[in-house]
């Protein structure tokens, strides 16, 4: 394995998943809050009151994160800790968290990767009407402002919004997530095309009011179509199954990228949803379709395609026994090889890998130490592969592991360990884990370095050029 020169290895978190504080210091409740307090929404009644407790013990944990020689860190701010009611009355204390949490990250050097949204929606928008409100796109801009105009003279790398699929297929559709409701389809879309007019104000708010020159993405997800075999047919049944998107929910990559990076929803879709697209003017296409500098993509598993009838998905079952982690996602490397290198084919951008990870069985052995071989198995493979799609050609920036610790994993609760950092919850305990020592050797050597360098460079807005070059 062998990365070039510059490529940035970090680790990733957000705000409801470890703060904790979630009554202190001004914070307004979001709709996790309120979900977390409905009973048999979440695995035994956890939820994120306490979590990691980050909010008091940043300074220790950025201490961690040195000490697992991570190049970058990113976080999500937690919106109603900084607008407890949305918008409207800022708490300086919420802001002053973020300044000081930037200040240790950049004291300790590691570069800041701020998430705007990862989720916590705050709860007092949503009483309003949430993303279903014509409001709420500028809602989220006004936030979006006042988090630009502190934190930009020290944080230059920005994502808009994490995973819009899950916050509004699971948490709008399904409502197995915050806040918890079941909208028929056409509601669905709509919600979804406010995120995206969301995101689009978002990128116009951090171009023009960004002190450092701003790097934007945003970080989507997606099970990854894995070709069964490296022939054409199984490449082009996968690229096709990636693409797709089905009927009858919004779990799908090319309604939500194609708007942002093509300013244009897909044909197919627009065929798949039929009635339920809801009224898309050319003006809101302008303004989701906002030039970004990477594309970030949170990957976790894939599935394997194969050639076969046009028109029809091929999926080759995995066989039994196939590895899988302790929340029953498959192991499936080959996804970080053919997410990047479909999503570059299609939308040109640099890619970085904004989360990747898996939940195992970690617990503090006698020996007072976190062994999980397993997950060092997993890293290295999955990391391996990403290594194939920078051979392939595409411009990989970095990767995010998920998670730095062990955290609130939803409406999974405690149950799954996502972290490179075992969190003991009853004493706020942190011990690095053997993977998180792998994973230091390994951002060290920077896998095997390779002869080549990254560059990054960023002489028009939104036109990031990231050059392979042969090192110096
Ligand atoms: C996700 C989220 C994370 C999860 C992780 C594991 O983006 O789904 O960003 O919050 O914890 O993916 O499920």
């Amino acid at each position: 394995m062998s990365f070039p020169k510059g490529f940035i290895w970090g680790a990733a978190t957000s705000a409801y998943q470890i703060e904790g504080a979630a009554a202190q210091d001004g914070r307004g409740p979001s709709v996790w809050d309120a979900f977390c307090r409905e009973p048999g929404r979440v695995h035994e009644a956890h939820t994120g009151n306490v979590a990691c407790d980050h909010y008091h013990h940043y300074a220790s944990d950025v201490a961690l994160m040195r000490e697992a020689a991570l190049h970058a860190y990113r976080f999500s701010i937690s919106w109603s800790r900084v607008l407890p009611t949305g918008r409207g009355t800022v708490n300086p204390e919420g802001l002053a968290f973020y300044d000081r949490l930037v200040d240790t990250l950049l004291a300790a050097n590691i570069q800041p990767w701020l998430t705007l949204f990862h989720w916590d929606y705050p709860l007092a928008l949503y009483q309003e009407g949430g993303w279903l409100h014509k409001d709420s796109p500028q809602w989220f801009a006004d936030y979006v402002r006042l988090i630009v105009d502190k934190l930009s003279d020290r944080v230059s790398r920005w994502m808009t919004l994490n995973e819009p699929q899950c916050f509004i297929g699971l948490g709008h559709q399904t409502g197995i997530h915050a806040p918890g409701v079941k909208l028929p389809l056409d509601q669905t879309l709509l919600a979804a095309h406010r995120v995206q007019l969301a995101h689009g104000l978002a990128v116009q708010t951090i171009r023009t009011h960004a002190k450092l020159r701003p790097l934007i993405g945003w970080a989507p997800t997606g099970d990854v179509a894995i070709p069964a075999t490296e022939t054409a047919e199984d490449i082009a049944a996968a690229r096709e199954a990636y693409w797709r998107v089905s009927p009858d929910n919004v779990w799908n990559m090319a309604w939500w990228l194609d708007p942002v990076f093509k300013g244009k929803h897909p044909e197919q879709g627009l065929q798949a949803y039929g009635a339920a697209v809801p009224e898309i003017t050319d003006a809101d296409l302008r303004t989701i379709h906002q030039p970004l500098d990477f594309l970030g993509l949170n990957i976790y598993q894939g599935y394997l395609c194969q050639g076969g009838k046009p028109g029809a998905v091929n999926i080759v079952p995995h066989p039994t026994g196939h590895p899988e982690t302790h929340n029953h996602w498959p192991v499936t490397p080959g996804a970080l090889r053919w997410g990047p290198y479909f999503a570059h084919e299609r939308y040109g951008l640099p890619i970085v890998i904004t989360e990747s990870g898996m939940a195992s069985h970690d617990w503090v052995s006698q020996d007072k130490r976190v062994h999980d071989p397993q997950r060092i198995d997993y890293l290295a493979r999955y990391i391996g592969e990403l290594g194939r799609a920078i051979s392939d050609g595409v411009p990989i920036l970095g990767y995010f592991a998920w998670s730095f610790m062990d955290n609130f994993e939803w409406a999974e609760g405690y149950r799954y360990r996502f972290g490179l950092v075992h969190v003991d919850y009853a004493t706020q305990k942190r011990t690095l884990k053997d993977s998180a020592l792998w994973y230091r050797n390994f951002i060290r050597a920077n896998g095997q370095p390779n002869s080549q360098t990254i560059d990054i460079s960023v002489t028009e807005p939104g036109s990031a050029s990231v050059q392979l070059s042969p090192r110096a």
